[in-house]
C-alpha cells in the first residue's frame, strides 16, 4: 500500500498568474458585518477612520486585501445606490427585507464604501440592483462614481464631497437572479443582462468596465449554458458560480461542535468546488474557446447554523480548524485553475458566515481562516507551477477523501512556495515533494495546527489558534519531504 503522497511540480512557460482577486472578499449589508464589524461611526469610542475600524483595517490590510464585494448578496436586488449618499439626515431609513427585518439607515453608504477600499488598497467590486431596480439606476451609479467630466451624476458627487472619481472597474449586474434577485428564468435574466450592459457604459474611459453576471448556484450548469449562448461577448467580461460548504440548507449543523460526520460531510461539498469549476468551464468554452470570459466565484465558504442566542437573519458563526481546512483546499483549488477562475470571493469579512475576523464591541479576533489568507498571500499574482499529486485518502465511514490538497507558484525573481493542507481529521500524512527541473533554494515554512478541530478563537483568548514556524520537512536531491500533522495548513516558501 501507498505509504506516502506525492507531488510532482511541473516546469512550464506557459503557467498563468494566480491573479490576487482570487483572494477577494465580500462584505453585505447583513447582519452584524457592515455596521459593528466594518463601521461604527466616526462618534464610536471605539477607535475608527472615518467610522471603519482601525482594527479592521489594519486586519484586512494585513492580508493585502485585493477586492472586496459590496452591498450584496441578496441586499444588492434591493438596494438604492442614492439612499446612501448625501447628508445623513436626508437619507431615508429602509426594512432591510432579506436579513433579520431590521432597519438600515444607510449611513454607510457609496462614498464611504469606496473610501474604504481606497484605505485598504482593495479594488472595489460593486454589486448592481438589477432584481428591483432600473436601468437608469445602474447606469447612473456608473456615471456617479467613474466619471469625471462635466454630467448630472459627476455634479452631484462633487457635491457631496468627492472632486475626483472612484474609477471602478469590477460591476456585478445583479446577484443570485435564479433567487433572491427575482426568481427569474436564466433566458429572462439573460435578456435583461443584455439590456442593463449596454446602458452601464464606460464612464471613465478607463478600457472599460469589468461587467459580471450573476452566475450559477453550485452545479445548475444549464444556467451556465445559457448565459454564455445568449450573452454576447461584448458585453461580459465574468460570468460568476455560488457555491457554499454547506451540509443540508434545512440543518446545515453548528458551526463548533460538529461530529466528524459533519466535518467530513463538509470537506466532501468543500472539495466538490474542483468538480463544478471543471464542468462550468467546460461549457463556458464551448462558447468561449478563445477564453475571452473569467469565471468569477463570487461567494464561497462554510456555513453552519447560526451561533445560539443570535439574531437567525445575521448569519453569526464561529470559526474553527475545520474552516481554516475549506480555505486553505479550496484556495489551492482556485490557484489550480487560476488559468480561468479570476476572481473569488470569501463569505463574508466580518462577523458573517466564514469570516476573517469577529467583533464584540472594541474586541476583534483573527479567525483561523484570516491565518489561512495571510499565509497564502505569497501566492497573490505569483505565476502558477502546475502540480501532479498521487494523494492518500482520508477514510471515513467507508467513505474516502483525497487527503491532501496543494499548490504551488513560483513570486517575483523566481522563488518558489507551496501550500498543502492535510485534511484528515486523524492521520499525519507524508508527502514527497518531486521538484523536477525545476531548482529552489533554502525554504522556510509556516503551519497552522491545533490540538482539536473544533478549537477557534476566542474574546477571551484570540490567539489560540495562530501560525508557527514549521521545520517538519527536509529537502535534498530534488525532493522535499513534508510530515503533515492531522488537520494541517503548511506554507513553504523559498527564501
Ligand atoms: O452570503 C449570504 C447570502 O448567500 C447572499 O446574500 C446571497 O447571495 C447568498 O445566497
Amino acid at each position: 500500500a501507498q505509504e506516502k503522497s506525492t507531488i510532482t511540480l511541473e516546469n512550464t512557460d506557459d503557467a498563468p498568474t494566480i491573479s490576487r482577486h482570487i483572494y477577494g472578499h465580500f462584505a453585505e449589508h447583513l447582519g452584524r458585518s457592515i455596521y459593528d464589524g466594518i463601521y461604527v461611526g466616526p462618534d464610536s469610542s471605539i477607535p475608527n477612520t472615518d467610522g471603519v475600524r482601525n482594527d479592521i483595517i489594519q486586519a484586512l490590510r494585513d492580508i493585502q486585501i485585493p477586492n472586496l464585494r459590496w452591498p450584496g448578496g441578496c441586499f444588492a436586488d434591493t438596494y438604492h445606490w442614492m439612499d446612501g449618499i448625501g447628508p445623513q439626515e436626508d437619507r431615508p431609513s429602509i426594512v432591510n427585507t432579506w436579513w433579520g427585518g431590521v432597519t438600515e439607515d444607510n449611513s454607510f453608504g457609496t462614498h464611504n464604501f469606496l473610501n474604504l477600499c481606497e484605505e485598504l488598497g482593495a479594488e472595489p467590486y460593486l454589486a448592481g440592483n438589477v432584481g428591483s431596480g432600473e436601468v437608469k439606476e445602474l447606469a447612473d451609479w456608473v456615471q456617479y462614481v467613474n466619471h469625471d467630466g462635466v454630467s448630472p451624476m459627476a455634479k452631484l458627487r462633487r457635491e457631496n464631497g468627492r472632486e475626483k472619481p472612484w474609477n471602478v472597474k469590477y460591476w456585478g449586474v445583479g446577484n443570485e437572479m435564479w433567487g433572491c434577485g427575482g426568481n427569474m428564468t436564466p433566458e429572462f435574466y439573460a435578456n435583461l443582462y443584455r439590456q442593463y450592459a449596454t446602458f452601464m457604459g464606460d464612464w471613465s474611459n478607463s478600457g472599460g468596465l469589468y461587467r459580471i453576471a450573476s452566475g450559477a448556484s453550485e452545479d445548475d450548469y444549464h444556467w451556465t449554458e445559457v448565459l454564455m449562448r445568449d450573452i454576447p461577448k461584448n458585453l461580459i467580461e465574468g460570468v460568476a458560480l455560488h457555491s457554499y460548504s454547506v451540509i443540508e440548507w434545512n440543518d446545515k449543523g453548528p458551526a463548533v461542535e460538529f461530529t466528524e460526520d459533519q466535518y467530513f460531510k463538509t470537506m466532501k461539498k468543500a472539495l466538490r468546488m474542483e468538480e463544478l469549476i471543471i464542468k462550468h468551464l467546460e461549457i463556458m468554452d464551448k462558447y468561449d474557446p478563445n477564453h475571452e470570459i473569467d469565471l468569477i466565484v463570487d461567494e464561497w465558504g462554510g456555513w453552519y447554523n447560526v451561533e445560539e442566542g443570535t439574531n437567525p437573519g445575521f448569519l453569526y458563526q464561529q470559526n474553527t480548524m475545520r474552516d481554516a481546512m475549506i480555505a486553505g483546499a479550496t484556495l489551492n483549488i482556485f490557484n489550480n485553475h487560476s488559468d480561468r477562475v479570476k476572481m473569488a470571493n470569501l463569505a463574508q469579512t466580518v462577523n458573517v458566515l466564514q469570516a476573517v475576523a469577529l467583533t464584540k464591541d472594541e474586541q476583534m479576533l483573527l479567525t483561523p481562516t484570516y491565518h489561512v489568507m495571510k499565509m497564502y498571500t505569497v501566492h497573490h499574482d505569483a505565476t502558477l507551477i502546475p502540480v501532479k499529486l498521487s494523494g492518500l485518502d482520508y477514510t471515513y465511514n467507508g467513505e474516502s477523501l483525497p487527503a491532501i490538497s496543494v499548490s504551488a507558484s513560483k513570486s517575483e525573481k523566481d522563488k518558489m512556495n507551496i501550500s498543502l493542507v492535510n485534511i484528515d481529521s486523524k492521520k499525519r500524512n507524508t508527502v514527497e515533494i518531486d521538484l523536477g527541473a525545476l531548482k529552489a533554494g533554502k525554504m522556510k515554512g509556516e503551519i497552522l495546527k491545533s490540538g482539536k478541530l473544533q478549537d477557534h478563537n476566542t474574546f477571551e483568548n484570540p490567539d489560540i489558534i495562530t501560525p508557527e514556524e514549521f521545520t517538519d520537512f527536509d529537502s535534498r536531491n530534488g525532493k522535499i519531504d513534508v510530515t503533515l500533522p492531522p488537520f494541517s495548513v503548511v506554507v513553504l516558501k523559498e527564501i
